[in-house]
């Protein structure tokens, strides 16, 4: 049920398959000076969690609890890591913290701003806003500089458990999920707006060569291409559609 692979050294991706929904769901861990973990995971995972972190390094010793959005599986499990983990705060853009976090958390969110950078010891990680890029006013990502891993939370999803990482490309099992996604119960989960395009492309411009999906194998490759790819496929199969009043599921404006 539980498959943890180091994506990095000292970076490990620690993945849930929950078969009743095909959906798996990672959580990134950086086991550092000053411990990450990105995705603090839905509360009804955290038993499970902190059980297969407990076998890579003492949860206690977690300092940041990073995540994209206010979502629950991005940070439901976030106060059970606070409690556990004394000097860890959560780390989050301004939106983010002021809108949902400071008030949900048992302690404040340390908050960044675009283009922060903090260090965890060996790795430095930047901040980068994504508003509504997967979804969320206050989206964001987080990219590790060293080794040039973006955490990119929803992009890129991919239903089904499938293998770890892949240096194969993704593109097109995206673009399927996108599609089936579309035509089901969970349309609409990533919008398509006027700064789509361009977020996707500015996060291209970082040049990531590992791009650690929450849903999904982790991509080893050329992450710039891979975003310059998910745009044109959002586009395709969100744009027009939306520019002409009507989706794939045909719920907007009740069509
Ligand atoms: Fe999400
Ligand atoms: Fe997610």
């Amino acid at each position: 049920m539980v498959r943890t692979v180091e994506i990095a050294p000292d970076i490990f991706r620690i993945s849930v398959y929950v078969p009743e929904i095909n959906l798996e769901f990672s959580h990134f861990l950086v086991r550092d000076e000053e411990p990450l973990l990105f995705h603090a995971g839905l509360r009804g995972m955290f038993p499970l969690l902190r059980q297969e972190i407990s076998r890579l390094m003492d949860p206690s010793k977690i300092r940041h609890i990073g995540f994209s959005h206010f979502e629950s599986d991005e940070c439901g499990g976030l106060n059970e890591w606070l409690q556990i983990a004394p000097a860890a705060e959560p780390v989050c853009g301004l939106v983010g913290a002021l809108v949902s976090v400071n008030d949900f958390a048992i302690r404040p969110a340390r908050v960044l701003t675009r283009d922060d950078v903090f260090s965890t010891g060996r790795y430095r990680f930047r901040f980068i806003p994504t508003p509504h890029v997967p979804h969320g006013w206050d989206a964001g990502v987080l990219f590790e500089e060293s080794e040039k891993t973006l955490f990119c939370s929803d992009l890129f999803h991919q239903w089904g458990q499938l293998e770890p990482t892949t240096s194969s490309s993704i593109i097109e099992c995206c673009k399927d999920a996108l599609l089936q996604t579309e035509a089901g119960p969970f349309a609409n989960y990533v919008p398509y707006t006027h700064h789509t395009g361009l977020v996707l492309h500015t996060l291209g411009e970082y040049s990531p060569k590992t791009l650690a999906v929450m849903h999904g194998s982790t991509y080893f490759g050329d992450g710039r291409q891979a975003l310059r790819d998910l745009a044109s496929v959002m586009r395709e199969v969100l744009g027009p559609k939306a520019e002409q009043g009507t989706t794939a599921s045909g719920t907007i404006g009740g069509r």
